[in-house]
């Protein structure tokens, strides 16, 4: 064994001790440390047992058993434990060092932290992460950022330890700077619950609408599965329905119906609304978790409040049909609204994403592998000034292809009473895109009828503001010198 790490990481929970076993694996010698110290001996004398692991009892000991430019990565709970440890590493780091953040951490905590890093003359990477406790062993997918010099002393490691999509290439690259790693893993995650939500959807529609078993449903996942809507997600879901508790029952029949959140999510949505981006189907996704938490205001709200009762007379098997290609529109709508949001964010924020690459990067080792996402990688690699992906020649003729029958699920669960806030407002999205003419002359109108707003004319240059008084009564100042 070297005497000293290739590199090093803080924080041995369960992410962490597979991934340092995942880059064990790969011929790397890691140092471990752990601010509980008794799980850096668990870990070396159990599953890491007569393998390239240098243990650390302290941080100064961990920083000196790392090869020069060190590389002390980080899997820690985010927030303040990150800034915590930053501070205990940071005196006995040197020029060139670098400390990585592996962990779910805010991207404008990301920015933050590399400026400060870099002003002690250290580099910065922020990287986020994805692929559960299984990614993190047998290889997640990596989307790294901070300061570029860092990143040709983590790239073979990196690369090394991420999934491998069928060609081989890895689901890691170089993401951008500062903040920008973390960025893409919020919109990865932002993305993860909307997939998530318009599963539940078609789930509920299935179960309460179709009157489906769980076995039932396993075997529309299975097929699914196998389709263009092949995923993750939708395997996981096809076990999780086929799942028995001890009684033979469907185990998530059995699970309280109250989502948690960590933040991620809701973290994109609040960036979709700084950006002004419409992100609606993560929107609807955080606040049907939302409403999902409000148990018992719901229970409460269900003895007083009445709506159709659910009957379907249709063709079964052609309203499966269909909840397939609605499931498929929204997905697209869902990407298409994350990628805007990116690029928006990117322009903001002067960060060069590689769109296809972020793609690739998704493709495998993450919760929203798909084979989805190789067509959403063809759409960039085509035209990688491609500015929705909407407008993409095979996914503009995918969604045509999906709106009769996503307009007919959308329908059927409105009439029965069954919430489909993800599909349907991705529908209305839709909707609103392809317009060439909007409502929002009357909203103008509106706005300027009670605050003297302004408006544009469609027979006047764009850029010319006018304001009628349409009362008769009010004056010819106007308030459009200010923005809030
Ligand atoms: C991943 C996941 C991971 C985590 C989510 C869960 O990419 O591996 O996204 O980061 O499981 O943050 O998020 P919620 O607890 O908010 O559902």
């Amino acid at each position: 064994m070297k005497n000293l790490a290739d590199i090093g990481l803080i924080g041995l929970a369960v992410m962490g001790e597979n991934l340092v076993l995942n880059m064990e694996s790969k011929g790397y010698t890691v140092a471990v440390y752990n601010r509980t110290v008794e799980k850096v001996d668990h870990f070396v004398n159990g599953r890491g047992a007569g393998k390239n692991f240098i243990p650390a009892h302290t941080i100064e000991d961990f920083v000196s058993k790392l090869e020069r430019p060190r590389k002390a990565m980080m899997l820690v709970k985010a927030g303040q434990p990150v800034d915590d440890f930053i501070e205990l590493l940071i005196p006995h780091l040197e020029p060139g060092d670098i400390i990585i953040d592996g962990g779910n951490s805010l991207y404008t905590d990301t920015i933050r932290r590399t400026k400060y890093v870099e002003s002690k003359g250290l580099l910065y990477i922020g990287t986020g992460v994805s692929g559960g406790e299984e990614g993190a062993l047998k290889g997640p997918s990596m989307m790294p950022g901070g300061s570029p010099e860092a990143w040709p002393h983590v790239k073979d490691i990196f690369q090394a330890v991420a999934a491998k999509v069928e060609d081989g290439s890895p689901c890691c690259d170089w993401v951008g700077e500062n903040g920008a790693g973390h960025y893409v893993k919020m919109i990865h995650n932002g993305i993860e619950y909307g997939d998530m939500q318009i599963i539940n959807e078609a789930y509920h529609i299935m179960k309460d609408l179709l009157g489906m078993s769980a076995d039932e449903q396993h075997e529309v996942f299975k097929k699914w599965n196998t389709e263009e809507l092949d995923s993750y997600l939708i395997e996981i879901t096809r076990d999780i329905l086929a799942f028995k508790d001890e009684d033979g029952e469907p185990l998530v029949e059995k699970i309280l119906d109250t989502a948690g959140q960590k933040g991620t999510g809701k973290w994109t949505v609040v960036s979709a609304l700084d950006c002004g981006i419409p992100l609606t189907l993560i929107g609807e996704s955080v606040f049907s978790r939302c409403l999902s938490a409000q148990k018992d205001l719901r229970v409460a709200a269900s003895k007083v409040l009445r709506g159709p009762a659910p009957q379907f007379e249709g063709d079964k098997q052609q309203m499966i049909d269909d909840l397939k290609m609605a499931l498929y529109g929204a997905k697209i709508i869902s990407y298409a609204q994350g990628y805007d949001l990116m690029m928006e964010a990117a322009k903001e924020h002067n960060w060069n994403l590689n769109l296809g690459g972020i793609a690739l990067m998704w493709r495998g080792g993450c919760i929203i592998r798909s084979v989805f996402l190789g067509d959403i990688k063809k759409a960039f690699d085509n035209n990688p000034n491609l500015r929705n992906l909407l407008l993409d020649p095979l996914f503009a003729e995918k969604i045509s292809a999906a709106q009769e029958g996503w307009r007919r699920v959308c329908a059927a669960a409105i009439s029965n009473g069954i919430p489909v806030p993800a599909l349907s407002s991705a529908l209305c999205y839709f909707d609103g895109f392809r317009s060439e003419r909007l409502p929002a002359n009357l909203l103008q109108a509106q706005r300027d009828y009670f605050g003297a707003h302004t408006y544009e004319r469609i027979d006047q240059p764009r850029g010319k503001f006018f304001h009628t008084n349409w009362t008769g009564h009010g004056g010819d100042t106007t308030s459009n010198s200010y923005v809030v």
